[in-house]
């Protein structure tokens, strides 16, 4: 009587345990067939993602952004390392360098080389400064060469412009990283990223388009004139940017600076430009509320 009773709760812990069994195996089944079905690159995905499907979140990119100015403005770059120093974006790693042309003057060679030391933030290319005489063909042709990896894109700024990494960076994350232009496209009215060349302020452009000007004749041919026309005058010569991005109105100059290319500055921006005087610096970062993260401290009152 006893045996049989123990006989009978022996068997039905077996079919429990059975159970139990198929529903682990099933759920396992589940896991493994929505990862497959749901995420395609197993590297970009996690389970997670796979049981509440939101979209896997594409790999990080990488973005160079070279700033041109000259060997002189020692001050403007303790500005502007100050000002990308405390940005940074989740979706991207965004290195910011200084661009100039070969030093000119004694002081430099050691001015220089102590930032160099410190910072390791420049660049500096074969050429005598120039504006437009081809800084930015010797800039981008250049890149392929000189830099010791490649990134997925690379950025020409003005010494002038204010960028903001994290707008700048989400904006570019759902879009193209092969044969791709995008900036603010001239002329200032127009919304058609095809029809001229994107502004000097900021333009960005893939590595392939970086290869493509490093080997190919078109531009090297044409260096004299306008830097950010050239640029466009190359990609349409050479059928090259078939992928194209305009980003107004988050990339203007600043108000009031040059017509149609300038509004009021909104929470959206990417890049505010001309801002040639301190007055104009401090309005664009206190609108964007920059040092609102500053810690409290005993140290001092700001
Ligand atoms: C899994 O993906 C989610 C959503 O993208 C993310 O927040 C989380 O950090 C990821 N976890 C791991 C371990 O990668
Ligand atoms: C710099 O450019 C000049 C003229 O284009 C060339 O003669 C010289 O060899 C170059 N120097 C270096 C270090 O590449
Ligand atoms: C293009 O890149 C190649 C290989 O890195 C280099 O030898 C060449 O000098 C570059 N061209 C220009 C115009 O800098
Ligand atoms: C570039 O210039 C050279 C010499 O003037 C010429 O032979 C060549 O055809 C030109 N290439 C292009 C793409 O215009
Ligand atoms: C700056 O902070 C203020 C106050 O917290 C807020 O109202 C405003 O929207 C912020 N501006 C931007 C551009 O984020």
């Amino acid at each position: 009587m006893q045996a049989k009773a123990r006989f009978t709760m022996l068997r039905r812990q077996l079919a429990l345990a059975t159970l139990l069994s198929f529903a682990i195996a099933f759920y396992m089944l589940f896991i493994i067939y929505s990862i497959r079905v749901k995420s395609p690159p197993p590297s970009s995905s996690n389970i997670t993602t796979a049981l509440t499907g939101a979209a896997p979140p594409r790999p990080r990119f990488s973005l160079l952004v070279g700033i041109l100015t000259r060997a002189d403005k020692y001050d403007r770059r303790h500005f502007l390392r100050l000002v990308y120093g405390i940005q940074s974006s989740p979706v991207a790693d965004i290195e910011v360098k200084f661009v100039f042309c070969s030093l000119t003057k004694p002081e430099q060679r050691v001015l220089v080389s102590l930032e160099i030391m410190r910072f390791n933030d420049i660049i500096i290319l074969n050429c005598s400064e120039n504006m437009n005489s081809g800084k930015t063909y010797t800039y981008l042709s250049s890149l392929p060469r000189i830099l010791p990896r490649r990134y997925d894109y690379v950025m020409k700024a003005d010494d002038d412009v204010f960028l903001r990494l994290e707008p700048l960076a989400r904006s570019l994350e759902p879009l193209p990283r092969l044969d791709f232009y995008y900036g603010f496209v001239i002329p200032c009215g127009s919304m058609n990223p095809f029809v001229e060349y994107m502004s000097g302020m900021g333009f960005l452009l893939s590595w392939d388009i970086i290869e493509w000007i490093n080997q190919s004749s078109i531009p090297r041919n044409d260096t004299f004139g306008p830097e950010d026309k050239l640029v466009g005058r190359w990609l349409n010569l050479g059928k090259k940017a078939k992928n194209r991005f305009s980003n107004k109105p988050a990339m203007y100059d600043y108000p009031g600076t040059n017509g149609r290319c300038s509004h009021d500055l909104i929470p959206e921006t990417v890049a505010v430009h001309k801002l040639k005087r301190w007055d104009q610096w401090l309005h664009v970062l206190t609108f964007f509320n920059v040092t609102k993260e500053l810690l409290k401290s005993n140290l001092y009152s700001v």
